[in-house]
């Protein structure tokens, strides 16, 4: 029997690329069920652009700066998605706000990373707002992307531990690594089928999802 065909990823980036190398690295290894078609970044001095070179893969780099507004970045983003012949659009340090409409075109079918434990501090500036508000816990969040900013159903969160003398540059660090964990874990849960989207919301093994899955509390 032939094993199911490798899903393909459209991995959107603005920025260094951490968590892109990652799936790409985890992808490679056969770690997951999957391949990236291709890698999008929407400014031309994304550091990650080098790096998904430096390891094969396809770029494109679609300056939203430059076009004229919103609707005709999202227009170029969906044809070069499209003609990559993605199934899963995985924003990664994607850092611009789609419209509603761009988010129902692909619900079900778009992922995003937030350095949050959502639903607690979506927006920027996580690690330094955790630190104010002089939280004890902090972590990662993979939601389905829906109209509404950092607001879709969350699917996997890794927890970490704010410890005292952190700053927001060792808190970030510490999120990361655990990023690099649980995006992956996620992508491959849907590459896997044991992750799908449903008109009810996310189910996991064929059961309604109603709590994020947690790393470490998964297989
Ligand atoms: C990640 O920590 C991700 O959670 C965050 O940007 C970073 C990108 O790092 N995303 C957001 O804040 C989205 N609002 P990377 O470019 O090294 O993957």
């Amino acid at each position: 029997m032939n094993a199911a065909p490798a899903l393909a990823l459209a991995i959107v980036i603005s920025g260094r690329g951490s968590n892109m190398v990652a799936i790409a690295q985890a992808c490679a290894r056969g770690q997951l069920a999957a391949r990236v078609a291709l890698v999008i970044a929407d400014r031309r001095d994304a550091g990650g652009i080098a790096l998904a070179r430096q390891l094969g893969l396809e770029v494109a780099v679609i300056p939203a700066r430059e076009y004229a507004g919103r609707a005709a970045f999202e227009a170029a983003l969906r044809d070069a998605i499209e003609a990559s012949g993605a199934q899963l659009v995985v924003l990664a340090g994607f850092m611009r706000i789609l419209s509603p409409q761009f988010a129902q075109h692909y619900a079900g079918r778009m992922l995003n990373i937030h350095p949050s434990l959502l639903p607690r501090f979506p927006g920027l500036h996580t690690h330094a707002r955790v630190l104010a508000a002089r939280e004890r816990e902090h972590g990662a969040s993979v939601h389905f992307v829906t109209g509404e900013l950092d607001a879709g159903p969350v699917v996997l969160q890794a927890r970490v531990p704010v410890l005292p003398g952190d700053t927001a540059a060792s808190l970030s660090a510490r999120v990361q690594q655990q990023e690099h964990i649980i995006y992956p874990r996620a992508i491959g849960y849907i590459a896997a089928g044991r992750l799908r989207w449903t008109a009810a919301g996310p189910e996991f093994d064929s059961r309604p999802l109603r709590e994020p899955l947690v790393e470490g509390q998964c297989t």
